[in-house]
């Protein structure tokens, strides 16, 4: 090729191209800012900040070991199943879809598994509220024989002879950090602790998208928050809830006395805490015991008031419900439904 004008001027014109460009490459490199990464601790629009634990914060590293663990057999002494995820399904709204969940040793719980989803707001937890925070329960179900079954030795040597998990302790601890019990349960509860749920259809609605709801849950809504249902006198607050225990007469003998057994008090007998409605389409069975299968028969009981029964709350009485006012309250308990939540990947088994 003839060496010519243009092909010089061409070729100047392309070395200054290649020199921008190597410029604004260096100057990314340098960045001050490092790259926008997801923070899990943010709780949605409208909710108070997730509270973590002065001596368990959230770290986006321990978030990812915890969510790890929660997914893996490694936990469970003979690595039938998947730790914790084995009865906290993620399309279930983080409980389980049987009445009784059954962990190692194949013995069955004696209670329906409560869910996890905003359990971080909880000041207590489990259907007795004996529990008082999350590290409590996960550091506990790693030993315990009918959960994980494991010994504190067997967990620490097969956590360190593992090709990811020394190194995934260290990033999330610190550099002296070694594979521990203590340190899986709070590697967990950070996790576990930004399972929040708050976009719903009716958060999009409270949040003014008054297209968000139908016209049929609204007349739920208005019937949930009425003084002739009293609903929300007990659902109450932004996670439907007033995390207090009540008797709702859903059956007449009961064999599981409740609160009493952590009170010893004879009026706390047959109460259990009010569960938070949120996701509550996706997580049947229902109640303490898991013995309604069906929304439906959640709110007959509460039409008819309730059977009698020893403790039974005064606010449980007949409603008179019609048949469109039960399908409107039910549509409404539908719109609580976070399928976001429900099928957010980052809350899923990691790849
Ligand atoms: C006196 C307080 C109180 C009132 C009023 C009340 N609930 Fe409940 N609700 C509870 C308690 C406590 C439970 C759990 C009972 C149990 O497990 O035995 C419950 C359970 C439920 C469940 C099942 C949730 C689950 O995950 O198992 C639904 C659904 C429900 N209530 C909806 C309603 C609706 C709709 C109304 C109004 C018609 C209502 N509640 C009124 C306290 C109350």
């Amino acid at each position: 090729m003839l060496w010519n004008k243009k092909n010089f001027w061409f070729s100047w014109l392309l070395l200054i191209y290649f020199l921008l460009l190597f410029n604004s490459c260096k100057e990314n490199l340098n960045d001050q800012n490092p790259p926008l990464e997801k923070d899990f601790s943010k709780a949605p629009e409208g909710f108070p900040p997730i509270p973590f634990p002065p001596d368990n914060p959230y770290s986006r590293a321990k978030f990812e070991l915890g969510r790890r663990l929660f997914y893996d057999k490694i936990l469970v002494k003979d690595s039938s199943f998947k730790s914790c995820s084995h009865c906290l399904k993620q399309a279930h709204n983080f409980q389980d879809n049987v009445p009784n969940s059954i962990g190692y040793n194949k013995i069955p719980e004696p209670r329906n598994t409560m869910s996890l989803t905003n359990v971080a707001y909880f000041d207590k937890i489990f259907w007795d509220g004996r529990g008082k925070r999350i590290e409590q329960p996960a550091y506990r179900s790693l030993f315990l024989p009918y959960i994980f079954g494991l010994d504190t030795n067997e967990l620490q040597m097969r956590l360190e002879r593992h090709p990811l998990y020394p190194k995934l302790f260290k990033a999330a601890f610190g550099e002296n950090a070694r594979p521990s019990a203590w340190l899986v349960a709070q590697a967990i509860s950070t996790f576990v602790r930004c399972l929040v749920s708050g976009n719903s259809p009716y958060d999009k609605y409270v949040r003014g998208d008054t297209n968000a709801l139908t016209d049929s849950q609204k007349r739920g809504m208005k019937l949930f928050f009425s003084e002739r249902t009293k609903c929300s006198v007990c659902h109450s607050g932004f996670l439907f809830t007033d995390l207090q225990f009540h008797n709702t007469g859903t059956t007449q003998h009961y064999f599981d006395f409740g609160r009493y057994y952590v009170t010893g008090d004879f009026r706390d007998r047959n109460k259990f805490l009010t569960p938070s409605l949120r996701n509550v389409e996706v997580s049947a069975p229902y109640l303490h015991d898991g013995t309604y299968k069906t929304l439906e028969q959640v709110i007959e009981n509460y039409n008819r008031g309730g059977f009698p029964t020893i403790n039974k709350d005064t606010l449980i009485k007949p409603l008179n419900l019609t048949q469109q006012e039960k399908e409107d309250l039910i549509n409404f308990l539908k719109s609580l439904t976070d399928w976001e939540f429900l099928t957010n990947p980052d809350f899923a088994e990691p790849k």
